[in-house]
């Protein structure tokens, strides 16, 4: 851990534009610095420096926020890695926090594991490079598949002699502990002894996301003997097979570039496709797709194209498999690759443009993809056909985004030849199923005279999100502003300014609301921390933040082009500033967000209404009681602008 004090230094020291100049190009414009975007491809300039507020923000890609972030943005590294890249940038002592005796154990042990594991790397390819049955039975192998030594070197192919203990014993005279080889996986301890787990398999070494080698593959070579094809290393406290997929260290480089991530099952399909030039390919090492990997996909891009090879049973048993990704809100799409062909076969017998072209045309997005290929199967048979739509239905109503659903709606429609509102229909009641459930398990929460809505924070457009967002936005932007004047009663007590934060926060706080989205939350709680000591935070606060979520916000959010709110500028006559509107504007959010609440209680009332039979009469009778307050009051608020004191 790095200590707090060490991480607030080197946000201070890191200054924008020098750490940005490393990698982009800037051009000085008005007060902001100009240059192409690193994150997305573009020909006029986007990418907006601000040195004052010590941001980054891409008004083409979206991307920003202060140093660390862009250096975790741009190099894929982790938030203490991207400090620590900053802290050796500026020459910054990095102090690590005290670590408890536990912290330190289990960080001794990682690092003993990466070490036992990096010695055996070097060991096997040294073993494939230079020993003479590495050679002639490892290395010749490779050869015989088309690899080529360029790239049997990056990828640090190697190779286990057909020994038992050959590398446990070598690794034993350099000093590495028996215990550590052990839980590394590489060595097989029992009541025979001590054995080489790998020994007689070429090896593909499987890289952590900063290039550590934290666990192997390895796959016999003989053909017929009874043991595993491939043979994988154990989970360890350094490898989780769930987390990580093979080729991601080679790939994401060219995967942020072409914002597109190709899938496929193996080792071999990884490395062909990358010799035949197209490197943003990673593997799934031939179990299903788990959540994690995929949304380590979604760290580096949302779109990815599944190659198959065109073995009909192997895809339909990874069909729902396939939802899991859709659920994290990625753009899926599948290949089928012809009969006989997997993607190493295929890369080896085309050129990468001939690959990269056969993609274009052939790759099909996944759930017209999965609705052609049941449907050729369930055919006229109406049990299947029938079991064909809900499983399609459970696809789409697992979308996050409505306008994705409505496209993917349309399509099946066609396909299927069902009317699209039937469609519609059930996609429909598929999610207020599981947002019922998902209140029911956030449990509404009723005090005294004040009702706090059931909002479940997971099911999108459900809560006040973009009126949080606005809240939020307003302080940054006016948190310090004077909206009012307050005169005393008592003449002889001056009077005082009022700022935006004072007002929208005690709004909030004497409703008794909270924010749903942790972040905005996060950032509420600070600003009313402070106020509570009497201080008004500046933006700077926020953007220089040791949380990168905060930080990365914060930029967001003060760097948004609108600073002109829309309602109040009338016909382009007289152009106000944001600043100027303020007496109206936050009231106007705040009317805005606490209406959103109500609207968003009403509706969960209503909906418990409807299933009116399921409840005792007294339950019905306050339900409606309730509704009717909530109607009461959202009508109240909205013609109310009473509380709209200022002059
Ligand atoms: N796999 C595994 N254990 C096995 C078989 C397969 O872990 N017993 C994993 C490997 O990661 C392998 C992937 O599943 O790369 C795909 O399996 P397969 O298609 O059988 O292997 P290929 O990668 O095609 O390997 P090769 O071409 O060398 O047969
Ligand atoms: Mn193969």
């Amino acid at each position: 851990m790095i200590d707090h004090n060490t991480i607030q230094r080197i946000i201070d020291t890191a200054e924008i534009t020098e750490v940005v100049q490393d990698f982009v190009n800037l051009k000085k414009r008005g007060v902001n610095y100009l240059g192409l975007c690193p994150f997305h491809n573009e020909k006029t300039p986007s990418f907006t420096v601000s040195p004052a507020k010590g941001i980054f923000k891409c008004f083409g890609c979206g991307k920003g926020g202060n140093s660390v972030n862009f250096i975790m943005d741009h190099e894929h590294l982790g938030y203490p890695e991207a400090l620590k890249y900053l802290a050796k940038k500026y020459n910054i002592e990095v102090v690590e926090k005290e670590l408890t005796a536990e912290e330190i154990q289990q960080q001794n042990e990682r690092d003993s594991l990466l070490v036992a594991t990096k010695f055996a790397n070097t060991y096997f390819q040294e073993k494939l490079q230079k020993n003479n049955d590495g050679r002639a039975i490892g290395l010749s192998y490779f050869k015989e598949r088309g690899f080529r030594e360029d790239i049997i070197e990056k990828f640090e192919l190697g190779y286990s002699l057909d020994v038992r203990d050959a590398f446990t014993i070598a690794a034993k005279e350099k000093g590495y502990k028996v215990n550590f080889l052990e839980k590394s996986g590489l060595t097989i301890v029992n009541d025979n002894g001590q054995f080489d787990r790998f020994r007689g398999r070429v090896i593909f070494p499987i890289h952590g996301l900063s290039g550590n080698v934290i666990g192997f593959g390895g796959r016999i070579l003989k053909k017929d003997v009874k043991a595993a094809k491939y043979l994988n290393s154990p989970e360890s406290e350094i490898y989780h097979k769930s987390r990580i997929l093979y080729g991601m260290y080679f790939a994401k480089q060219r995967i942020t570039q072409l914002d597109k991530c190709y899938l496929v099952e193996g080792y071999t399909d990884v490395i062909s496709m990358y010799q035949s030039g197209i490197e943003n390919v990673v593997a799934s090492s031939g179990t299903s797709l788990t959540v994690e990997q995929i949304r380590l996909i979604k760290r580096f891009t949302p779109n990815v194209t599944i190659i198959y090879d065109g073995d009909a049973a192997g895809i339909k048993a990874s069909l729902r498999g396939i939802d899991l990704i859709l659920e994290q809100g990625l753009n899926v799409r599948v290949l089928l690759l012809p009969e006989g062909e997997d993607p190493d076969s295929f890369a080896k017998s085309h050129s990468s443009s001939e690959f990269t072209k056969f993609i274009e045309k052939n790759e099909e997005d996944f759930i017209t993809f999965k609705t052609r290929l049941l449907s050729q199967e369930a055919k006229n048979d109406p049990v299947k056909r029938a079991n064909l739509i809900s499983d399609i239905v459970r696809s789409i109503a697992i979308i996050p985004e409505t306008i994705t659903r409505t496209v993917y709606i349309n399509e099946c429609s066609k396909i299927l030849g069902i009317a699209e509102k039937i469609l519609t229909g059930e996609v429909g009641k598929l999610r207020k199923e599981t947002y019922k459930k998902e209140v029911q398990k956030n449990e509404f929460k009723s005090k005294e005279g004040k009702f706090s809505p059931p909002i479940p924070a997971s099911v999108e457009g459900f809560y006040a999100k973009p009126q949080e967002k606005e809240i939020i936005r307003l302080l940054l932007h006016h948190a310090e502003k004077v909206l009012y004047i307050e005169e005393s009663e008592d003449k002889y007590v001056e009077p005082r300014d009022v700022l935006v934060a004072e007002v929208m926060i005690s709004e909030i706080l004497n409703d008794d609301l909270e924010f749903e989205n942790l972040v905005y939350k996060k950032i509420f709680q600070i600003y009313l921390e402070a106020l509570n000591k009497g201080e008004v935070l500046d933006s700077k606060v926020f953007t220089d933040h040791t949380d990168p979520e905060i930080s990365s916000l914060a930029a967001d959010l003060l760097s948004d082009p609108y600073v002109l709110s829309k309602i109040f500028e009338k016909g382009g006559a007289h152009i106000r500033t944001e600043e100027m509107v303020l007496k109206n504007l936050v009231p106007e959010t705040i009317v805005t967000y606490k209406r959103k609440i109500l609207e968003i209680a009403q509706k969960d009332a209503a909906e418990k209404l409807r299933d009116a039979q399921n409840l005792s009469v007294e339950d019905s009778n306050n339900l409606q009681r309730e509704f009717m307050v909530i109607t009461e009051v959202i009508s109240a608020i909205s013609k109310d602008r009473g509380w709209v004191v200022f002059k």
